[in-house]
């Protein structure tokens, strides 16, 4: 399915054993392929063409500056050119980190993203937001930098660890408020597909994120503060998934949506096992300090609300009607 972005359109290819079809899906004349990943990942590529492995660390620390230094001075040291390719292969950690670098070597040579992890499938893969962390913040320094093509190959899907999984589920769970609807009767694949076909229409009309685009980030709000906060255990997907239900709270205070569409937020999260209360501990102070830094923030304290033209971001969202609902969500 394509992402229209006119010159830098690409495809991104959903199914079962979809990396094997990595080398057609390859700029054209490509001569090597960085291979970044990291260990552990278990997934198997073949680019077709001359390749190295680059291997990066564990966690939301390797995404780092100093690992994008890594990479280029590894790169730099094989001498690879505009004329190769990075092929980022893991979840959003790889391609966000390997995406950055990508966009940034010799001012930009061609990505492919071979996704490993529903999350990344279903987010961090499609789209072109690239970046690495700051110890003053996640995602703090990055680029918008498409992809040459994604890749997303369900069948590996089923050797990750039942967290990491879960965690995928969350992200998908947000796609039924942003018009995927019911997803849980249908095959994997299709959900995926259906899941990046949204992400795929509202990046082809904001790939900037001057307006709509803001709405893929429905229940990211709380989510980024609680993971900021940190101290939780959560998953990116579990902090999403209280992150959608304290949204539904917040919109049904300030009287956009209903008690019903609130009730479906958490019958949604639910359905997919995932946490629906702010963690015991959590400081609605600390808390609310995160919202009015988080990147959306222009005036005042913003966030992504369901309401009667569906989803989309609302402004000077008073400080009492947060407060109210936070401790509503406990
Ligand atoms: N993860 C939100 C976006 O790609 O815009």
């Amino acid at each position: 399915m394509p992402v229209h972005l006119g010159e830098r359109s690409y495809d991104v290819l959903v199914g079962h054993g979809a990396r094997h079809r990595l080398t057609e899906l390859l700029p054209v004349g490509v001569r090597r392929a960085a291979v970044v990943t990291q260990a552990g990942i278990g997934v198997d590529i073949d680019p077709g063409v001359e390749h190295r492995t680059f291997t990066i660390g564990q966690g939301e620390a390797a995404k780092s500056l100093e690992t994008v230094e890594e990479l280029c001075r590894a790169w730099a040291a094989w001498g690879l050119t505009r004329a190769d390719v990075v092929v980022a292969l893991g979840g959003g950690v790889v391609t966000d980190t390997a995406g950055f670098a990508a966009a940034v070597y010799h001012r930009g040579i061609p990505v492919v993203h071979v996704s490993t992890t529903l999350l990344g499938q279903v987010d961090a893969a499609i789209g072109g937001k690239t970046g690495v962390n700051l110890p003053e913040g996640k995602n703090l320094v990055g680029a918008f930098w498409q992809p040459a093509a994604v890749l997303c190959d369900t069948e590996v899907l089923g050797g990750l660890p039942p967290r990491e999984y879960r965690s995928g589920l969350g992200e998908m769970a947000k796609y039924r408020f942003l018009g995927a609807e019911d997803l849980l009767d249908l095959p994997l694949d299709e959900r995926v597909a259906r899941c990046v076909a949204i992400k795929a229409e509202v990046v082809g009309g904001d790939e900037r994120e001057g307006g709509r685009r803001a709405i893929l980030n429905y229940g990211h709000t709380l989510a980024h503060a609680l993971e900021t906060a940190g101290g939780y255990d959560l998953r990116h997907g579990e902090a999403v998934a209280i992150g959608l239900v304290f949204a539904a709270e917040l919109a049904l205070r300030l009287g956009r949506i209903d008690g019903d569409r609130v009730a479906e937020h958490r019958a949604t999260v639910a359905a997919y096992d995932l946490p629906a209360t702010v963690p015991p501990g959590a400081d609605p102070a600390e808390l609310i300090g995160l919202f009015a830094r988080d990147k959306k923030a222009i005036d005042g304290i913003t966030f992504v609300l369901d309401g009667p033209r569906g989803v989309e971001v609302v402004r000077d969202v008073p400080r009492s009607t947060i407060e109210a609902t936070l401790a509503a969500c406990s």
